[in-house]
């Protein structure tokens, strides 16, 4: 999300500690425990500005959110809209850390939004569906743990299809154009919004670990 730098950010984030959990690797291990309940924990990668995990965290209190997302600017954003919502947390991470902040079988579900495509070649190994992630995808979720991925971008969806099959993950559904049919129980994200407004095709896969 292109989001240019907010003046003072550093200062101005901290008023959300309560939302955002700085020290997130001091949680590793612990999530469950940090939100006082066993309820199961469901992580989105690259948050963004919080739609999509804030609603799911209003509709679905018997579940336990964290939102991952690298930019300060574009996460503090999320934080103003997500104060007091007692089943979300968020954390200003990379997700190449993400084993540093999960222990083994610690997420029952990953949802990947609108993931940044990263087409060139070289840049490979930072999108979000490269082997390396899938990896760590798999210490970190439970056996049977779920993903689900929806883009708007073919090149992604195409790649990250190949991948997931690669991996032997078992497909659980996919869709060519998500939002064609009956789509009023689909919580959205700000990007998918936009390019559901400009009638694009919206990719969905869900897959399981074995
Ligand atoms: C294209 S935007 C989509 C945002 C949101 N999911 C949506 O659908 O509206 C991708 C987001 O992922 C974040 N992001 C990219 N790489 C990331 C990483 N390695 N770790 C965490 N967040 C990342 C970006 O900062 C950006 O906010």
């Amino acid at each position: 999300m292109r989001l240019r730098k907010i003046k003072n950010i550093n200062e101005k984030i901290k008023k959300y500690e309560g939302t955002i959990a700085f020290n997130a690797k001091d949680n590793k291990g612990m999530w469950k425990k940090s939100f006082g309940n066993n309820n199961p924990v469901y992580l989105e990668i690259g948050t963004g500005k919080g739609n999509f995990i804030i609603e799911n965290a209003k509709r679905n209190p018997e579940i336990n959110y964290i939102g991952c997302e690298i930019s300060d600017s574009v996460i503090y954003k999320a934080a103003k809209k997500a104060e007091g919502i007692s089943n979300l947390t968020l954390i200003n991470e990379d997700a190449f850390s993400l084993m540093d902040i999960f222990e083994d079988n610690e997420i029952e579900k990953i949802f990947l939004n609108f993931s940044d495509p990263w087409p060139k070649s070289r840049h490979e190994k930072r999108r979000l569906t490269s082997p390396g992630f899938l990896n760590i995808y798999k210490r970190i979720l439970i056996e049977k743990g779920i993903i689900e991925f929806k883009s708007d971008n073919q090149h992604l969806f195409e790649y990250s299809l190949i991948k997931f099959n690669e991996q032997k993950w078992d497909f659980l559904d996919l869709n060519l154009n998500l939002h064609k049919e009956n789509d009023e129980d689909i919580i959205t994200t700000e990007y998918e919004d936009k390019f559901k407004a400009l009638g694009q095709p919206i990719y969905y896969i869900k897959v399981r670990t074995k």
